[in-house]
């Protein structure tokens, strides 16, 4: 979703932010933008990719100061006029903005009701505000101060002003923003990855706060007005992290990075005598609920229902899994002691963030689990564990619900032991997942078979179906979203038993129709279920573990624990999803309207 980056103080600004704003692709973007001040200064926009941005920009023209921002557009379409930055009307102003501004109807009703705007942004609106201000006689910052306060919503904005090539003004509420710190020079950024070639160290901002940036000082206040120090934090990525080797894209990299995530996880969670090094405080808290409740959004919200099996058996406690953008606005009648996990892969999504705010009212005790240390929701919740997974860039996440399913594996596992269930004493879990990874690798390997069999089964036809039980149901929910999201055919997941109670109905001659079957009491029943829509047209393909596997069977999964079946049934359909989409002729990595950070709710 919208990135920000920015730089002050540094010679070639507008390289700087060039190579900013393409980090921060991933996020997803529909059109992007770029000033920089100095000797000359110059403001671009263009919609579609950067190299769109790039071909429009005289890059000779540089400067010591500068702000860019990618755009994916939620008031107003993706043209240049909507795209940032947005400028005053007597163009002496200059905003990026990333987040909604709530009450930008009423804003302009209120202070400019005869301005003239470009474009239908709620981020003119703003701009046009804070000039509104200074024409009263504020400085710029008091101008913008005061903006702040009466702007209602989530922002984070970095304004300019085109007399003072020395300083960006920023502000930030409850989108993300952090400040960069350098010798001589400083930026800002959405997202660390994006000025990793820059500086490691960075500066977290909370909501509400303002920054006064120059190249040698950093001025952070609160809503009050006082200055807040901060000490930064070293980022632990390495700029190569974030690299595509030789890879074609980043999808396939994280796909075959899993069975490494997956050895990091066992790494990291494994104390020298083998016990699961979890937070003590963590798992008392845990072990005084009474009720566990998984709020995430997309596929994190499908790992937690991959979770809910293993950690219900581990632990005997029940797990409930909630959509965030329900589950705020429609809370159900909660258990007497709840706790709650937020799933979140960037640890920034805003429909999570809404509820944990709320839940935080209600003093309820909380984990984040998240692949981003000091992301939002991390920093917000009672404790965090981290996924270890490195940064994912695709859109299309693959590793981290990977990861997500194992860390909770490992906080089921030390919960159950902490409890004494004899189910989590006698599951050797390391072990385990150590053979999981073994079994990725063994799937990762059988690309060329499963390009073919993608080609064959999904190149003509506009829809597709998963099915499973259980487990497999779940990962039949995961397997369809990747497929319809990056290769855009209609695909679902479905519990194989309700097909006939409706969807059935869909099923036409060669429909295909991809079965999931890891688990040896609801095999045969799949199995039932497959026979009912080959009747009807349907081709079928078949996801077996070896152990439950039939001679026609098409994909054969190595058989891991039957808890953690859904490490390995997904491996399959991620890459049928990479290679649907590679045989479409679309870009597996910034599929069309979406995000990888969905900062807005
Ligand atoms: C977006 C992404 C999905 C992701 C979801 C939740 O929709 O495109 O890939 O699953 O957000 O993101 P989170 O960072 O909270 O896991």
């Amino acid at each position: 979703m919208c990135g920000i980056v920015g730089v002050v103080g540094k010679n070639d600004a507008t390289t700087i932010i060039l190579n900013g704003l393409k980090r921060l692709e991933y996020r997803g973007y529909d059109s992007a933008g770029i000033y920089v001040a100095g000797d000359e200064s110059h403001l671009v926009k263009a919609i579609g990719p950067i190299k769109n941005l790039e071909e429009k920009l005289d890059t000779t023209i540089t400067g010591t100061m500068g702000i860019g921002h990618t755009r994916w557009a939620t008031h107003g379409k993706p043209t240049v006029a909507n795209a940032h930055p947005h400028t005053s009307q007597n163009g002496e102003l200059v905003l990026v903005h990333n987040g909604v501004i709530e009450n930008y109807d009423e804003l302009r009703q209120t202070y400019l009701a005869t301005d003239h705007f470009y474009g239908q942004t709620d981020t003119e609106i703003a701009v046009h505000l804070i000039a509104h201000f200074k024409n009263t006689g504020l400085t710029t910052k008091a101008a913008f101060k005061k903006a702040l306060a009466v702007i209602d919503g989530s922002y984070a904005f970095a304004l300019v002003d085109t007399k003072d090539s020395e300083t960006i003004y920023v502000a930030k509420n409850k989108s993300p923003l952090l400040i960069g710190l350098g010798e001589g020079f400083n930026v800002l950024c959405s997202d660390a990855l994006a000025m990793l070639d820059q500086t490691n160290r960075f500066v977290e901002l909370t909501d509400g706060e303002m920054v006064t940036l120059t190249a040698d000082n950093v001025t952070i206040e609160n809503a009050a007005g006082e200055i807040i120090k901060r000490d930064y934090y070293v980022a632990e990525l390495d700029a190569s992290d974030i690299e595509k080797g030789t890879y074609p894209y980043y999808m396939l990299k994280e796909i075959d990075e899993q069975p490494v995530v997956m050895r990091k996880i066992v790494q990291k969670y494994q104390n020298d005598d083998g016990s699961v090094a979890i937070d003590q405080n963590l798992l008392t808290s845990l072990k005084n609920s009474d009720r566990i409740y998984i709020v995430a959004c997309g596929t994190s919200s499908h790992a937690g229902w991959a979770a809910k099996k293993f950690f219900e058996t581990l632990t005997q406690i029940p797990v409930e899994i909630h959509l965030s953008s329900e589950f705020g606005y429609n809370m159900p009648l909660l258990s007497e002691k709840p706790f709650f996990i937020y799933l979140s892969q960037s640890g920034e999504t805003a429909d999570s963030r809404q509820v944990l705010v709320k839940t935080n009212e209600l003093a309820y005790p909380s984990l984040t689990i998240t692949n981003v240390a000091g992301s939002t929701l991390s920093r917000e919740a009672t404790y965090t564990l981290l996924l270890h997974a490195g940064p994912e860039i695709a859109v299309a996440s693959t590793k981290a619900y990977t990861a997500q399913i194992a860390v909770m594996a490992v906080l089921a596992k030390a919960l159950g032991v902490e409890k004494g269930i004899s189910a989590a004493l006698q599951f050797d879990l390391f072990h385990e997942l150590s053979l999981v990874a073994s079994a990725m690798e063994t799937m990762i390997n059988e690309k060329e078979s499963l390009a073919e069999l993608t080609a064959d089964y999904l190149t003509d036809t506009r829809n597709a179906f998963y099915i499973g039980r259980g487990n497999d149901y779940y990962v039949s929910m995961e397997a369809a979203l990747k497929l319809k999201e990056i290769s855009y055919l209609q695909a679902e997941g479905f519990a194989a038993g309700e097909l006939k109670h409706g969807t059935i109905a869909l099923i036409e001659e060669g429909t295909p129709v991809i079965g999931i079957i890891t688990d040896a009491v609801t095999g045969p029943h799949t199995r039932g279920n497959l026979q009912e829509v080959t009747s009807r047209g349907a081709r079928t393909l078949v996801i077996a573990t070896e152990d439950l596997a039939k001679a026609d069977d098409q994909i054969l999964l190595p058989t891991v624990h039957p808890l953690l079946s859904s490490l390995l049934a997904v491996v399959p359909t991620q890459l049928i999803a990479y290679f649907a989409t590679l045989q479409r002729g679309y870009d597996v990595d910034k599929p069309r309207n979406l995000a990888k950070s969905v900062t807005v709710e």
